[in-house]
């Protein structure tokens, strides 16, 4: 008989790159311990502060020692002659990097351009899309500040205007997520902007429904990926999202400032790159690629962070990190004082939680955490969350959880 751990171990990497529907995977599988052999040595594969628990993973993450070794390797190999090994030998990798991201990412491989992160990728598209004074564009008040900024930017410059969605998070419903944008849609609308899954607390938005509903208007669709790629199994053509941006030094644990635009086939000619080619009309994907001297030791050690990814396997990996959040949330829900503010459903969330504890703000929480459990943390004060944002990965290790829970225990009976 075959069990789900086998299961998993037979699954072809190639057959986890099929695109799939969102949330196919999830299963209801909470528990992952039998596994505990595998995590650990995932664990080892990072050579990790382990005096101080590192549960901001959500901000960046560290790279499992194999990346730091190949980005090392390819900086040296760099350095032997700058201008010959990156630009006529290291060059040449360009190209099968960007077919293997495609494949991971669920589309083709002429719609991704290889950038340094989220925030360069979507600022190619928040910038680089027409449109005319008085045209809208609906986005969320739980969005990145560095995109809303850009919006603030265009809105202050071309009196293009903001619709903002009120989000009252977490949420489970899907009707009302897809509602909170799709009742400010009307004939101005031209672009909605959405966040795969919100950074402040980990809320899993279901934003197939809205785009499906925005397609029908003919209302054009942002994806702001950067904490779902490598983190959800999903296929970005099958979001019905036109442009995407991510940041590969997160989920996928590649070198630092690493990241990704994606950009519909039929949409490539009429958005305008952030830095000019020569042919900022045309419609090659690889006009967003203009952007000077950079590390190719950090774009070519993606190769390294795929491949480490592939050894786990996404699906097994994004079940962990499920797995990792609703370990630790659901010793604590429920208790006095305590407030998670993530859905714990899996359709709704992956690794990142939010927690607040009576009596505590944000900013003393993260210190109360750190200074007396050496956990770190991110505090997260935005709108109507005061608290700190639980972010564990891969290697973090279940006895490490077990200290968070203990330490949020004592503080709320404090
Ligand atoms: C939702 C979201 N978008 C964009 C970004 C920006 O990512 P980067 O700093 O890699 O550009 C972040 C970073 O945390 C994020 O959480």
């Amino acid at each position: 008989m075959i069990n789900r751990r086998s299961f998993l171990k037979t699954i072809p990497v190639t057959a986890l790159l099929i695109p799939q529907p969102l949330h196919k995977f999830y299963a209801k599988h909470l528990s992952t311990t039998e596994d505990d052999a595998f995590w650990e040595n995932i664990a080892q594969a990072y050579n990790v502060d382990r005096s101080i628990i590192n549960l901001n993973n959500g901000g960046v993450s560290p790279q499992p020692v194999a990346v730091q070794n190949r980005f090392v390797e390819l900086n040296t190999e760099a350095n032997k002659g700058p201008s010959y090994y990156m630009w006529r030998i290291m060059d040449k990798g360009r190209e099968p990097l960007r077919a293997r991201l495609a494949n991971l990412a669920g589309c083709a491989t002429d719609e991704i351009a290889i950038q340094r992160n989220t925030t360069e990728a979507l600022g190619n598209v928040v910038m680089g899309i027409n449109l005319q004074p008085g045209d809208e564009v609906v986005l969320s008040n739980m969005d990145y500040p560095n995109m809303l900024q850009a919006w603030k930017q265009r809105a202050q410059r071309e009196g293009i205007k903001l619709v903002f969605a009120d989000l009252k998070l977490p949420s489970t419903d899907t009707d009302y997520l897809t509602n909170a944008y799709t009742r400010l849609f009307t004939s101005k609308t031209k672009v909605v902007h959405l966040t795969h899954m919100i950074n402040w607390c980990g809320q899993l938005m279901p934003v197939a429904q809205i785009a499906a509903q925005a397609n029908k208007f003919g209302i054009e669709v942002i994806l702001d990926a950067a904490h779902t790629f490598a983190h959800i199994p999903f296929s970005l053509s099958e979001t019905g999202c036109h442009y995407a941006g991510t940041s590969l030094h997160k989920w996928l644990g590649a070198p630092f400032g690493t990241g990704f635009l994606y950009v519909a086939k039929d949409k490539i000619k009429n958005l305008w790159p952030l830095l000019p080619s020569n042919e900022p009309q045309s419609n090659d994907i690889r006009k967003f690629e203009v952007l000077g001297t950079r590390s190719f030791a950090a774009e070519q050690g993606i190769n390294a962070a795929i491949d480490f990814n592939e050894s786990i396997g996404m699906v097994r990996k994004s079940e962990r990190l499920y797995f990792l959040k609703n370990y630790w949330c659901s010793k604590v829900i429920g208790l006095p004082r305590i407030k998670i503010n993530t859905p714990l459903h899996s359709k709704f969330s992956g690794a990142i939680a939010h927690v607040e504890i009576e009596g505590y703000t944000a900013a003393t929480l993260e210190a109360a955490l750190f200074q007396q459990f050496k956990i770190h943390t991110s505090p997260i004060g935005w709108a109507y969350l005061d608290g700190v944002r639980i972010t564990p990965n891969v290697y973090t290790r279940l006895s490490e959880l077990d200290v968070l829970v203990e330490a949020i225990k004592t503080l709320a009976k404090k």
